[in-house]
């Protein structure tokens, strides 16, 4: 908790971005890997987002669809919800590869506060892409383009590096409103986000013990890499606590209603 406030233990810095609608960009981009005033302005975007969302009106469709990313795609405004939901999957793994990274199972030992091998908290951060054997990325690339200056246009503009989670970001720049890149990034952030900690929640039965999400990680002021045990606090605490909690317990509540 005391890690969580104290803005001297800052989140792993995500490896360099690549060009708008790859891996290495989105991760650049999101709130959640960002810092001062860059995590501010994304955040106060994602929260601006989500205040336009009703929490029942997302468990209804939930509850409707039997899937909680498809009925908060919906809400986002995706042309296509299933698509939008199937990229998402494709992402969600490399998102936060690093140990105690945003997902479900177990914490990185020890489970409580201590520090990891990596004190450079990169070496996991690095691995962020994969190749690309349908050569997909290409073909969503292809799909990119649009008239009006947005981001779906900017990866028009030169070929992002081949994978799979490369090509559902790009295909999530088509299939979402478009928008300046860094809105639609928190846009795919805030799906992201839901995607394996909501399912983790709904495998729980609703409940958040254990919690869902068990541990994220923290660089500290002597540069080691501390793994906090989410426990005390499944949606986090301080200024980079989960702004979809009331959401993901909507979701949740909608999906298990539907089985
Ligand atoms: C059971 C489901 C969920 C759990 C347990 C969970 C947990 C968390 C935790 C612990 C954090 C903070 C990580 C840290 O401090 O290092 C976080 C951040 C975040 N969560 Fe959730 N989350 C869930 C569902 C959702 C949903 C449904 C959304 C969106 C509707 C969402 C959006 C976000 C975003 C955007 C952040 C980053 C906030 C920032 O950068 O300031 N989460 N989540």
């Amino acid at each position: 908790m005391t890690m969580l406030c104290d803005p001297a233990y800052v989140v792993p810095p995500p490896p360099p971005a690549g060009p708008v609608g790859t891996l290495t960009w989105l991760r650049a981009t999101v709130s959640r890997f960002s810092a001062g005033a860059d995590h501010a302005r994304r955040r106060a975007l994602i929260l601006e987002r989500l205040a336009a969302i009703e929490p029942a009106w997302l468990s209804e469709r939930a509850r409707e669809t039997g899937d909680h990313v498809v009925a908060l795609a919906e809400a986002l405004g995706a042309s296509d919800a299933a698509a939008a939901a199937a990229a998402v999957a494709e992402i969600a793994p490399h998102y936060n590869p690093a140990p105690g990274g945003d997902r479900p199972g177990k914490p990185a030992e020890p489970p409580a506060a201590g520090v990891l091998a990596d004190p450079q908290g990169t070496a996991a951060d690095a691995q962020g892409t994969s190749a690309d054997p349908q050569g997909m990325a290409a073909d969503a690339h292809g799909m990119a383009a649009d008239a009006h200056g947005t981001a779906a246009d900017a990866t028009a503009a030169g070929p992002p590096a081949a994978g799979a989670p490369d090509a559902a970001v790009a295909a999530l720049l088509t299939l979402l409103p478009p928008a300046e890149p860094e809105r639609v990034a928190q846009d795919i952030a805030i799906l992201v986000q839901a995607c394996a900690a909501t399912a983790a929640l709904i495998a729980n039965g609703g409940a958040l013990d254990p919690p869902p999400v068990p541990a994220t990680r923290r660089i500290a002021p002597d540069g080691s890499v501390v793994t906090v045990d989410l426990a005390p606090h499944p949606f986090g605490a301080g200024p980079r606590a989960c702004p979809g909690a009331e959401h993901a317990l909507a979701l949740a509540q909608g999906v298990l209603e539907s089985r």
